[in-house]
C-alpha cells in the first residue's frame, strides 16, 4: 500500500451568481497516494477546474477537508506545502505574464538562472528560446515553459487542468510523455483533469468520473475502460454521443434543478426511474478500489 499525499474529504464549492448558487463541486472524497495520477474525467462545466482549483486553495472551498502530507490545509493559503503543490494550465498563453520572457517565467519559481537552462533541458526547450515572450512561442512550447516553473518548485502534486487540450494533436502526447517522465524522475503525483477519456487512460493509474459537480464512478483506469458500471461511464466509453450535448438545455422535470435531489444523471439516464430521481445516491464500494453511484447497476 502506498503512502497517502493527498485526502480529499466531503469536498463542497458553490458559486453565488445574482440569486441562484451553483454547487459546482458536491460533496467530493478521494485519496492520492504518493506518484500517483488520478484522472479527473467528465464534460464541459461538470466541475473539473473548481474542484482542482479548491483542492489547491486557490477557491475557498463552502465545507470538506484537504489533507496534505497529513496536514490539514483546507482553504488555507499559506502553509509549509504551499509549494509542493502545483498547477499548469489549460491555456498556456493566459497563464503566463504576457511581458515576461521564458527566462523571467521560469525565474518566478528558482532564483538562479543556472537553475533555468537545467529547467529547459528538462522540459525539452532549447536555451534560445528562454529570451522569447509568449507569442513568440508555440503553445507546445509556451505549456513546456509553464511545466518547467511549475516542476523548479520540486513539488509532491501537480494538478494538471487539460494541459493538451489547447495543443495541436500531433503535439498532445509529447506532453503528456513528458509528464509521464516527469513524474518518473521527480515521483509527483498528478491529478490529471480532462473532458477526453481516451487522453486520461494513457496517463492515469486510476480514474475519477464527475458529472455535475459530482464523482459517480473512481476505479482502476482498466476497471473504469473494461468493466464500467455508471451508464454515464458507458455514455462516455462509447463512441455515440450522450442523448444531450452538453451545449443543449437539460430537460428539467417539474421545475427542479437536475442536482437537487436524487441522482445527478437521472435526467440523461435511459434507466432512470422514480426511485433515481428522488432518493439520494451515495458513491458505494462495488469491488475492491471501484466505487459507484447508480441505484440501478
Ligand atoms: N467564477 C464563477 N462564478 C460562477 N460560476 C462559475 C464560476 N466558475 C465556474 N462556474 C460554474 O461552475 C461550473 C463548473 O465550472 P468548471 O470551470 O469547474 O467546469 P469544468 O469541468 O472545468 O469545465 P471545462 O471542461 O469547460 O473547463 C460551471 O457550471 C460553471 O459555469
Ligand atoms: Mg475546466
Amino acid at each position: 500500500m502506498k503512502e497517502t499525499l493527498l485526502e480529499v474529504k466531503n469536498l463542497t464549492k458553490s458559486y453565488k451568481t445574482g440569486k441562484t448558487r451553483l454547487t459546482a463541486v458536491n460533496n467530493v472524497s478521494f485519496t492520492l497516494a504518493r506518484g500517483e495520477t488520478l484522472g479527473v474525467v467528465g464534460e464541459s462545466g461538470c466541475g473539473k477546474t473548481t474542484l482542482g482549483r479548491t483542492v489547491l486553495g486557490l477557491l475557498k472551498a463552502d465545507s470538506g477537508q484537504v489533507m496534505f502530507c497529513g496536514e490539514d490545509v483546507t482553504n488555507k493559503k499559506r502553509h509549509p506545502h504551499r509549494s509542493d503543490m502545483q498547477i499548469i494550465f489549460q491555456d498556456p498563453y493566459n497563464s503566463v505574464d504576457p511581458y515576461y520572457t521564458v527566462e523571467k517565467i521560469i525565474l518566478e519559481a528558482v532564483q538562479d538562472k543556472d537553475k533555468v537552462d537545467e529547467l529547459l533541458d528538462k522540459v525539452g526547450l532549447s536555451k534560445d528560446e528562454k529570451y522569447k515572450y509568449p507569442h513568440e512561442l508555440s503553445g507546445g512550447q509556451l505549456q513546456r515553459a509553464g511545466i518547467a516553473r511549475a516542476i523548479g518548485m520540486h513539488p509532491k502534486f501537480m494538478v494538471c487542468d487539460e494541459p493538451v487540450s489547447a495543443l495541436d494533436v500531433s503535439y498532445q502526447s509529447k506532453i503528456i510523455t513528458l509528464l509521464e517522465d516527469l513524474q518518473q524522475e521527480e515521483g509527483i503525483a498528478y491529478l490529471f483533469i480532462s473532458h477526453d477519456l481516451a487522453v486520461v487512460r494513457h496517463i492515469a493509474d486510476r480514474i475519477a468520473i464527475m458529472y455535475r459537480g459530482k464523482i459517480v464512478e473512481l476505479a482502476d483506469t482498466d476497471t473504469i475502460i473494461d468493466h464500467p458500471v455508471h451508464p454515464y461511464t458507458h455514455f462516455l466509453l462509447s463512441a455515440v454521443p450522450a442523448p444531450f450535448s452538453e451545449q443543449e438545455e437539460y430537460p428539467v422535470i417539474s421545475g427542479r434543478q437536475p442536482n437537487e435531489q436524487g441522482c445527478v444523471f437521472a435526467y440523461r439516464c435511459p434507466f432512470a426511474d422514480d426511485l433515481c430521481f428522488h432518493t439520494e445516491v451515495p458513491l458505494q464500494e462495488r469491488s475492491e478500489n471501484h466505487s459507484a453511484a447508480c441505484l440501478k447497476y
